[in-house]
């Protein structure tokens, strides 16, 4: 099984099977997802992570508990859904794609009030494969805006040296990928020399993920430890950064990966144009600054193990933020699928929601 036909999910009618990302590149496993319960864990333990990802994933978590209700009271099913959507929702708390997409399918099961309740599960079904396939429509407009934007920031330079934090490939989405999707139309315009893969402790979503992509890919790339960004921007290897994001504020500011604020703040010293690529779902307009966005604190295991084996012992304290947010004043310009924003972020972004 090669990247290129690994599907980061796939649904059979009536579970969800999702490519086990913790255990990627080297063992290519799918667990079988037929319970809203097993979904929630899939997302709260990573099997399956990513903002996109996770929001298609919980959609997908919603049609399935439609699918294990087997009463006949309307009251009773939508009790039900709502206790799963509120499951799911618990998940994890950074990326608002997660939230984003109960509150659609939420919405549809609104609207389908006093209809039987079969015609409302085939709905939830049909949504969910919906959102899966707007998701890489999506992502391909993201990927086409790209190239404007780079042309933008970049004077036209025609190869291009990218450097990227974390994975926001197809991997992290339903397919093709946000940040990883500009890359890719960049390297099908043949504009990439070279990409620069920080490795992403401590899941190591960089060395494991965006590297086996690049590689299935034959797009060039080589990886590094995440402190030598510095030092690869000061030797000229690196044109532009471009990032994913879990959750933008209503003012610009990102949310993405640990160790994407330093990346920002490396850029800004080297004046290196920072993109963030995300779709208008990881927008979220009720909070006004990054401030606000809440930022996941994961198992402390996860920085004192590497790939299940122990490089920390139990007594030792560590700290595992698992995001950091952006000021707006380090990106350049934030890529959608409707439009490359530009500064002042506040006020272009109120003009695309109005
Ligand atoms: O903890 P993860 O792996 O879910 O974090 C993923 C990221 O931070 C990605 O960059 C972001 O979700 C964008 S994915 C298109």
């Amino acid at each position: 099984m090669s990247a290129s036909n690994v599907r980061t999910m796939i649904w059979d009618g009536k579970a969800l099977k999702l490519i086990d990302q913790r255990k990627l590149p080297v063992i290519k496993e799918y667990v079988t997802c037929d319970s809203y319960e097993k979904i929630y864990s899939a997302i709260k333990d990573m099997v399956v992570r990513g903002a996109p990802a996770i929001g298609v994933t919980a959609a997908y978590g919603v049609a399935i508990a439609a699918n294990q209700f087997n009463g006949n009271s309307e009251r009773d099913f939508v009790d039900f859904l709502e206790k799963a959507i509120v499951k799911i929702g618990s998940s994890r708390p950074t990326a608002v794609n997660l939230f984003w997409a109960l509150r659609r399918m939420r919405k549809t099961i609104t609207d389908l009030k006093g209809r039987n309740i079969e015609d409302v599960k085939a709905k939830l079904v049909s949504e969910a494969v919906k959102m899966e396939a707007e998701d890489i429509k999506i992502n391909k407009m993201i990927g086409k805006n790209g190239i404007q934007a780079f042309s933008d920031f970049l004077n036209d330079k025609e190869k291009l040296k990218i450097l990227t934090h974390c994975n926001a490939g197809a991997l992290a989405t339903a397919g093709y990928g946000t940040a990883l999707g500009v890359i890719r139309s960049l390297a099908e315009a043949g504009r990439i020399e070279n990409v620069v893969v920080d490795e992403t402790r401590p899941y190591l979503q960089g060395a494991r993920l965006t590297a086996w992509e690049l590689h299935e890919e034959k797009i060039p790339y080589f990886i590094i430890a995440d402190n030598m960004a510095a030092y690869m921007m000061s030797k000229n290897e690196v044109d532009a950064v471009v990032v994913g994001a879990d959750r933008i504020a209503a003012n610009g500011d990102s949310a993405n990966k640990i160790g994407t604020l330093g990346v920002s703040i490396l850029a800004m010293h080297f004046k290196i144009p920072f993109f963030i690529a995300a779709p208008l779902s990881t927008i979220d307009i009720n909070i006004s600054s990054g401030d606000d966005i809440p930022i996941e604190e994961r198992d402390g295991n996860e920085i004192r193990e590497l790939m299940g084996k122990k490089i920390i012992p139990e007594y030792m304290p560590v700290k595992n933020p698992s995001f950091d947010y952006t000021p707006n004043s380090n990106i350049s310009a934030i890529i959608t699928e409707k439009s490359v924003i530009k500064n002042p972020f506040k006020n272009n972004i109120k003009e695309l929601f109005k």
